[in-house]
């Protein structure tokens, strides 16, 4: 069974229907219960990662699902494993491990197919407190899904039924009659944990196989027994009675996000989020799945926050989900930002705080850092730390990164934005301003990207980088050596992290921005220039940014849009743009451009 065992779990068995089910328990009884559903072709072990995670807040309940496991087949197979009794098994398991109160249910493939079944139907109605889906969608709801575009086939809709239908492949084999059973009990099973490994990045000695081909063999009838018949006469009312949030691997092979456009109609509370994840989430993304289904539970419990039938603490209220594919996909993840005081770096944080992102606001001033983690905290972060550090100190950004795991967890996205503008002629330019510009946007992020993409890495859960590099890393000037040579190394250095970090789920995106209004003019050196000549010139500049006037916000939305959409080089502004499409297709008028005395 590898790694994956449930350490310290109290057993029971439960009788249901002609069937033992294999019950395993964790934490303490008096907190409230969360009833983990494993899904094909697992058993309740594909959820350990995340069980022991709940099991200091919750609870935590999980059982093999009939036939699977160590849970006894109903005989004959046939007809055993209906939606129905499947229904009976989970109130079964509900009321002897929360008798009289509500648990919090999860679901995962094909547990997710049944819970949605368990939320939607009247007979568990006041059992269910709230109900977390991951990647299985209602039956009920995918067959009224398929009705809608078959009896309107605009070409749309005909693509998205064909895109879902090839993406079910497996279930129309799973439909034959032994096959299944015996590739499962052939090369299959024993291939099925490298195949894991390789498409989704399950570590293999972490998978549990001690039943696998039994699991799956079994599974089969869950097909066999629901699919066909549920699509054909899907229920009308299949409302869900509970809260419920939807959690969307957004690299789910098996399913299209398309699934669940029309699900506001039918579940009138509901929480979407998106996850950078494959179909099994529940081994690749503990951490976060965890913290999701932790949240929701809590914000959930009756008498709690979100619950019903209780009194609302005013002041425990949880801020309403951000809505929108930013909230889905940055709800609850721990963002940090570096340079977060001022112009960009602030505004990033901030957007990422609109989105409910947990934020670290990092920068060497300690007061513009708290307060952007206080905008950000009113802005509707799900959290907000403010941390001071020079980001080109090796041992600073060591102790950085070693504090925010510990108090906060591992960063899903590093934001290395902190940079110092630098202008003058190479010549007027001495060693000592060349090894701070160096120091800071080069080392800077370097620092950023050793520290943390270490610890993205080892904890095997993807994220995301962004460096902020600029236009100048593909502008060659006269009056900008140091600064373009900071920003090309940054440019470079994404794009070479960008390849080494492409198999573990981690993207890399790089932002070159163009002339954006922000602070830099007035921190801006200009080598070569006396006292009185650096202020004349940093007030022309101030000027000159001011007339341009190009909003650090929009830079921060093309930051959350390169996460979102795993964009390597990002220009901003217009002039970026066009300074990239040159440096391609007409070098030389750029390095004309180059010699051009500056107007300042
Ligand atoms: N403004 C532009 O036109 C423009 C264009 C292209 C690229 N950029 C880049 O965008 C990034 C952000 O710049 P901005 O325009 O928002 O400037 P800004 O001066 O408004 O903000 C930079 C922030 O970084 C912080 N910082 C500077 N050095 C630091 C260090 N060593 N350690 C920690 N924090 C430090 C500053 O205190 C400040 O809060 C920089 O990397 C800059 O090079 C800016």
């Amino acid at each position: 069974m590898g790694g994956s065992g449930l350490q310290g779990a109290r057993e029971r068995r439960i009788r249901s229907g002609g069937v033992e089910l294999r019950v395993a328990e964790l934490g303490e009884p008096s907190r409230p219960t969360v009833v983990l559903v494993h899904g094909y072709p697992d058993s309740k072990e594909v959820w350990s990662e995340v069980a022991s995670r709940l099991s200091g807040r919750f609870h935590v309940v999980l059982y093999d699902v009939r036939g699977h496991g160590r849970s006894t087949a109903p005989s004959p197979l046939r007809g055993g494993f209906t939606l129905e009794k499947l229904t009976d098994d989970f109130l079964a398991v509900a009321d002897a491990v929360s008798p009289g109160r509500p648990v919090h249910l999860v679901g995962h493939d094909w547990g997710s197919v049944q819970g949605w079944e368990f939320a939607t139907s009247a007979r568990a109605e006041g059992r269910i407190a709230s109900f977390s889906s991951v990647s299985g969608p209602s039956l009920d709801h995918f067959g009224h899904w398929i009705r809608r575009r078959t009896r309107r086939p605009t070409p749309r809709a005909v693509g998205q039924l064909l895109s879902q239908g090839a993406k079910s492949w497996y279930v129309y084999l799973l439909h034959t009659p032994v096959l299944p059973e015996l590739a499962w009990r052939g090369p299959l099973g024993r291939r099925w944990p490298g195949v894991l490994e390789r498409l989704e990045g399950v570590p293999a000695g972490s998978y549990p196989t001690a039943s696998l081909p039994q699991d799956a063999a079994h599974g089969a009838w869950l097909y066999r027994d629901n699919v066909r018949a549920r699509l054909r006469r899907p229920r009308p009312d299949a409302h869900a009675h509970a809260p419920v949030q939807l959690i969307t691997p957004a690299g789910d092979a098996f399913l299209s996000e398309r699934l669940y456009d029309d699900l506001d109609r039918w579940v009138p509370r509901l929480t979407r989020r998106t996850l950078a994840a494959g179909h099994w989430a529940p081994r690749t993304r503990p951490d976060l799945l965890a913290r999701w289904i932790g949240d929701f539970a809590e914000a959930h419990e009756p008498g709690g926050p979100g619950g019903s039938g209780g009194e609302r603490d005013a002041g425990r209220e949880p801020a309403a989900p951000p809505r929108g594919a930013y909230g889905r996909r940055f709800g609850g993840q721990l963002v940090l930002v570096t340079g977060a005081a001022s112009g960009i770096g602030r505004a990033t944080a901030l957007a990422f705080a609109a989105a409910g992102a947990r934020v670290v606001a990092v920068d060497r001033d300690a007061d513009g850092a708290v307060r952007t983690a206080d905008e950000a905290r009113a802005a509707g972060a799900a959290g907000a730390w403010a941390e001071t550090a020079d980001v080109s100190d090796e041992q600073a950004m060591e102790k950085l990164a070693e504090r925010v795991t510990s108090e906060h967890g591992v960063v899903d996205v590093l934001v290395n934005n902190a940079g110092i503008g630098l202008a003058g002629s190479f010549l007027d330019t001495s060693p000592e301003e060349w090894r701070r510009v160096l120091d800071v946007n080069l080392w800077g992020v370097v620092h950023g990207c050793r520290l943390f993409g270490r610890r993205m890495v080892e904890r095997g859960q993807g994220g995301h980088i962004v460096n902020t590099a600029s236009a100048a890393a593909f502008l060659p000037s006269r009056t900008l050596p140091a600064y373009s040579t900071s920003k090309a190394a940054v440019l470079m250095l994404s794009e070479c992290l960008r390849a080494e970090f492409a198999g573990r789920g981690i993207g890399v995106s790089a932002i070159c921005p163009g002339i954006v209004n922000t602070g830099i003019t007035s921190t801006t050196r200009f080598a070569g220039a006396d006292e009185e000549e650096q202020r004349r010139r940093q007030r022309k500049s101030a000027q000159w940014y001011g007339r341009r006037n190009y909003p650090p916000e929009k830079v921060a939305e093309a930051v959350l849009d390169a996460v979102l959409r795993d964009r390597a080089v990002v220009p901003v502004t217009p002039e970026a743009h066009g300074a990239r499409l040159l440096s391609r297709l007409a070098p030389k008028a750029l390095r004309g451009l180059a010699r051009l005395r500056p107007p300042l």
